[in-house]
């Protein structure tokens, strides 16, 4: 079975083909996988602007969809279903991708299924490394989310915790507009940390509220198979305290704006301790409450899925951990840790062998949760 996935929730027009191997380990496999980014276009503004991202889709789309068919070797009738992100993301990136593939299924008489972007991060894991022992638990930590999920069984994700405001990759591209380091943030500040120390600069950790602040409390089983998540993380207090910092440092910073209004006086060097600093708390932060949960909840093993999960020091660090602890790791290769359409092909191969179908009056939408 030959599907096509199509991906536009943010900034990445995608589409690959995933096909089924029938072997029960590995059961997919990617025949293309296709991304125009809109980096560079986002870039100029520092972030990404909606409005640009949807019309950018809209001209990428056809000529991405078509390049995914023939690199695959494919062509439309060798389709045989369609899986599109339904959300969450930017409504108005989502409805090109959601129009799209139901135009194409409508046409080509095809089913299609919605896809929880999330469940296409999750579903990265298995189409990297085949099926992981269950129960696993799953970081996705990207751009726009950090959650944590348990995976019971095939197919099934439940909410652990998530950020309770930012999300990491926010925290690295703020902290990368703050040190004048461009957009996106995170592989820039991996890249600079290389040569940074570590404990250079005093950053705060996240603190929460729970009587014994920075683990988590017992009881977390129950309160997940509840749907009542406690495993927050939070990475707004860290900004803030970068901000002040680098105020401190004479940085010209004018009170509510979040980039340099003027020259930096910090070094090179400065700046490459900055970010080794701030990575370090991100990724002890990230770290942490994974093997803490995992730890609750007798997971067989973790994974770690999102654009952040591509930083060296969290896979670097995470490795270690789970060989001390005895807990395999799995993480998905760069091309598909950030957004790509195959991820999404694979969580719709996971709901089509379940007999999912959607039908196709369903909407785009901009939050959407993932928990059943
Ligand atoms: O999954 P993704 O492509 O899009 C979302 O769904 O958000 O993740 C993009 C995020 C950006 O915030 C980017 O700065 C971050 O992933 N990122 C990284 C690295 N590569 C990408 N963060 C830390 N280290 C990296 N090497
Ligand atoms: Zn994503």
């Amino acid at each position: 079975m030959n599907v096509l996935g199509i991906e536009t929730s943010c900034d990445e027009t995608a589409a690959a083909v995933v096909s089924t191997t029938g072997d029960e380990a590995r059961p997919w496999r990617i025949g293309s996988n296709v991304i125009a980014s809109q980096a560079g276009i986002h870039r100029e503004w520092g972030g990404i602007v909606p409005e640009l991202a949807s019309r950018q889709h809209v001209r990428d789309i056809c000529g991405v969809v078509e390049r995914a068919l023939s690199d695959a070797g494919v062509t439309w009738s060798g389709i045989d279903a369609l899986a599109v992100t339904q959300g969450p993301g930017l409504v108005g990136s989502l409805l090109v991708g959601v129009s799209f593939a139901k135009a194409a299924a409508a046409s080509l008489e095809k089913p299609i299924v919605a896809v929880h972007h999330l469940a296409g991060h999750i579903e990265s894991i298995v189409l990297e490394h085949g099926e992981i022992p269950l129960p696993a638990v799953v970081l996705v930590v990207s751009g726009g989310h950090t959650s944590l999920y348990l995976v019971p069984d095939r197919g099934r994700y439940m909410l652990v915790g998530r950020t309770r405001d930012d999300a990491a990759g926010e925290a690295y591209d703020k902290v990368a507009r703050l040190l004048g380091l461009g957009y996106p943030g995170g592989p820039v500040i991996d890249r600079l940390a290389r040569d940074g120390r570590d404990d250079a600069v005093d950053l705060p950790r996240p603190r929460f509220t729970h009587p014994d602040r920075n683990r988590l409390p017992p009881g977390l089983a129950a309160r997940v198979a509840r749907g009542a998540p406690i495993a927050e993380f939070s990475f707004s207090g860290l900004k803030t305290a970068v901000v002040r910092i680098l105020a401190d440092r004479g940085v010209p910073i004018a009170a509510g704006f979040d980039v340099p209004t003027g020259a930096s006086p910090l070094s090179q060097q400065d700046v490459a301790d900055f970010c080794a600093s701030f990575q370090r708390v991100v990724v002890e932060s990230l770290v942490e409450r994974t093997f803490e949960a995992a730890r609750q909840l007798d997971a067989k093993s973790i994974g770690i899925a999102g654009g952040v999960s591509a930083n060296s020091r969290l896979r670097r660090d995470a490795a270690a951990r789970g060989a001390v602890e005895g807990i395999p790791v799995f993480v998905p290769a760069l091309s598909l840790s950030t957004d790509n359409a195959a991820m999404i092909a694979a969580a719709g191969l996971r709901k089509l062998s379940r007999g999912d179908r959607s039908p196709l009056d369903f909407n785009a939408h901009a939050t959407l949760s993932l928990a059943d």
